[in-house]
């Protein structure tokens, strides 16, 4: 099991390039199903959990599904056996996504619950309930949600919480059902407006994604289309976090400023100097930062993504910040990590009070998901001496490269294999 090992402190400089989004190109490539053609998707990040999809794809009976650098071509065909089984599911949580195009496509589908995860039971109840109102009969058996339909039939659909999956799921499945979609309290995501934007040119019928009421008109079919995916928000936010956190000056690049404007203006309002340019941010060294309260909530305010990245950076700030997860319920789990570095952080509820700066030394610690994996090694690159981060494989699942992009920027970070 590797684990990546940092000698901090760090003072970072130069480029980073982000890539593309992983929450992005996961819809597109099960998309891949409803279509008839061949699907090449660009700008694809090269990390874990593509491979997981394109794994499921090929079990699925996609042909030709190969990952060429940032290139991503997915060959003609049906699906065959509409099965995505536990082993691979179990890995990677957002292949419910598939559910939606297969039960379209094929009119049945067999997929694994994805069961919980380290960072909450993460239910899928809404997904299955919309479905039902659009005509598929859905049962779960031994684990799996197995679903039948003859042919999806447009519905009006609101969902009781934003769901951005779930959003996904049922816009995908609204493009090849018979007649009109309406979804109300829609999920805002940047990468639902581009998911649209894929199955349009594709040769569907989706407007106002990206806004809380989505429209569909069913089509008969969709043909294969190429399309570039939008950068990595989450990614662009972890390296201006991790710049501020050692005071370093970079350029974040090939980055999408407008997916970040939340982030962008909570770090000025501690204080950070960051230039914002069509498709980059700069980040400048300047004095201290102050301590700013945080609630994530859904799109466009503050992403529950960045909520552990932003607290290994409040450690750093003067002053008090309370840090509240509303999004997910078991997303603290990171707080433990940081203390054993020195961080001063209290746990109240969902609601986590840093009180910084507190020097923070170089320690072995554990990834316990995607994110927090991320917040360590901001952490680490700010601490005194080595930090040694167990199960790196987490972050492999959502950053391409993670310690080569970093180490280009000059920190002293290595993968040692495990
Ligand atoms: C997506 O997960 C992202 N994953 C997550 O990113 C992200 O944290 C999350 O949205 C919130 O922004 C992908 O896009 C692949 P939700 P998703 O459905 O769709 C509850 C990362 O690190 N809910 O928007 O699974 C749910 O429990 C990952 O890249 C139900 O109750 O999240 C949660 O409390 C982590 N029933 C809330 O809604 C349902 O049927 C929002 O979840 C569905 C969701």
């Amino acid at each position: 099991m590797d684990k990546i090992r940092i000698e901090g402190p760090c003072r970072l400089r130069g480029r980073v390039r982000i890539s593309g989004a992983k929450n992005a190109v996961l819809p597109e490539m099960a998309a891949a199903l409803l279509v008839e053609g061949p699907v090449t998707l660009t700008n694809v990040p090269a990390v874990r959990d593509v491979e997981t999809m394109a794994k499921v794809l090929r079990h699925l009976g996609l042909r030709d599904v190969a990952l060429e650098g940032s290139l991503l071509r997915i060959g003609a065909g049906e699906p065959g056996e509409p099965e995505a089984p536990y082993a691979l599911v179990k890995t990677m949580r957002a292949s419910i996504l598939v559910l939606g195009p297969l039960l379209a496509r094929l009119g049945r589908a067999r997929v694994s619950l994805p069961g919980g995860c380290a960072i909450g039971a993460r239910p899928v109840d809404l997904h299955i309930e919309a479905l039902r109102r659009m005509g598929a009969t859905i049962t779960i058996e031994h684990g799996y949600v197995v679903g039948s339909c003859r042919r999806l039939r447009g519905a009006e659909i609101s969902f009781d919480k934003k769901t951005v999956t779930g959003t996904e799921n049922l816009m995908m499945a609204a493009c090849l059902a018979e007649g009109r979609t309406a979804l109300e309290n829609c999920a805002l995501e940047p990468e639902i407006a581009d998911l649209a934007r894929f199955l349009n040119a594709c040769g569907a019928r989706v407007e106002g994604a990206g806004t809380g009421r989505i429209e569909v008109h069913g089509v008969p079919r969709l043909a294969g289309a190429e399309h570039r995916v939008i950068p990595d928000r989450i990614e662009a936010g972890t390296f201006v976090m991790a710049a501020l956190a050692t005071r370093s000056g970079i350029t974040v690049e090939a980055c999408e400023p407008a997916h970040l404007v939340a982030v962008v203006d909570k770090l000025k309002e501690c204080g950070a100097d960051l230039r914002v340019e069509r498709d980059a941010i700069e980040v400048r060294p300047d004095g201290p930062l102050r301590a700013a309260n945080v609630v994530t909530v859904p799109y466009p305010a503050f992403p529950t993504d960045l909520q552990a990245q932003y607290m290994a950076l409040m450690t750093r700030a003067e002053g008090v910040s309370i840090i509240t997860e509303s999004v997910f319920e078991n997303r603290l789990m990171h707080v433990g990590e940081l203390r054993r570095m020195g961080a001063r952080i209290v746990v109240d509820g969902q609601a986590a009070i840093v009180a910084g700066p507190s020097p923070l030394s170089g320690a072995p610690v554990m990834a316990s998901d995607l994110r927090a994996s991320a917040c360590l090694i901001v952490a680490g690159l700010a601490a005194q001496g080595e930090t040694t981060i167990d199960r790196a494989y987490h972050i492999d699942r959502g950053y391409e490269r993670v310690e080569r992009k970093f180490q280009e920027l000059g920190a002293r970070i290595e993968r040692v294999r495990g």
